[in-house]
């Protein structure tokens, strides 16, 4: 994360919106948002501009990708695979300085990350989420606002956790698996399927296809954040 960066933010709609104010909280420059569909031209000051006519990245200009649904966020990272891609972490976030965090992440306004925590790529951890101590989240995962995670949970690829969720310490949530709103996790919850209630019960599965993924191009080019080896500054509230 530098300040004063140039960056496209794709995706116009209500995550975006939040995104744009993320990204402008770190005084970045947003030269333009994305959209396939746009609805408007402009965003306040901030011209809205359709995908297609983006299509070859500025070498100075990065991107961050502002999908809420994880496999649309997947797919639009491969399709935009030439792009440098930005993390944002709110100022009023903490971001322990043993957790990592990385590329094309959003950490939103007063979330917790705690010590030794593990952020992969393209995650969104939302407003309020507190992730606590050696949970380890991976890539295109969606940590809704409000959901607390105890020590040493995992998140695999995908998966998206509804708002107000609770999961105790140590449980392992598999892929592209959903935790509707409210529920309390206390048992591992195996790949694909969607849990509700308290305590969470599978109600179903679900059979997403994921587009083969070409990630390694984008691996090598984009770093994730060491919080305590850049020059980053975190306030507490
Ligand atoms: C879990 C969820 C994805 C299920 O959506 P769905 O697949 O459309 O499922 P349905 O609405 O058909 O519900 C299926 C059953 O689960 C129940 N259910 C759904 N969500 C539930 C929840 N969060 N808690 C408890 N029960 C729930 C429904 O009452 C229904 O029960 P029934 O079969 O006895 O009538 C959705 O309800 C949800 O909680 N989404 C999270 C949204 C969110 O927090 N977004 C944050 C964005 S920042």
């Amino acid at each position: 994360m530098e300040e004063n960066r140039k960056l496209y933010v794709f995706g116009a709609s209500g995550h975006g919106k939040a995104v744009t104010e993320l990204v402008l909280n770190t005084n970045c420059k947003i030269e333009a948002l994305i959209d396939d569909a746009p609805k408007s031209d402009n965003l306040g000051y901030i011209p809205i501009v359709n995908a297609t006519g983006i299509v070859k990245p500025a070498p100075d200009v990065a991107l961050i990708i502002a999908i809420g649904n994880n496999l649309t966020r997947k797919n639009i990272s491969l399709r935009f695979s030439d792009y440098n891609f930005f993390s944002s972490i709110h100022q009023t976030a903490f971001v322990s300085p043993s957790a990592t965090v990385g590329f094309g992440s959003v950490i939103m306004l007063r979330a917790i990350i705690n010590a030794d925590a593990k952020i992969g790529n393209h995650v969104i951890i939302n407003t309020a989420a507190i992730i606590e101590h050696e949970c380890c989240i991976d890539d295109f995962v969606h940590i809704s606002p409000n959901v607390t995670l105890s020590g040493n949970v995992s998140i695999g690829l995908g998966s998206h956790l509804g708002a107000g969720v609770i999961v105790i310490p140590g449980i392992k949530i598999g892929k592209w698996c959903t935790v509707g709103a409210g529920t309390v996790v206390i048992n591992d919850i195996p790949d694909r399927a969607t849990v509700v209630g308290n305590p969470g019960k599978i109600i179903k599965y679900n059979n997403l296809v994921e587009t083969a993924a070409k990630n390694e191009k984008i691996l090598k080019k984009n770093k994730v954040i060491k919080i305590n080896s850049g020059n980053l500054k975190f306030k507490t509230y």
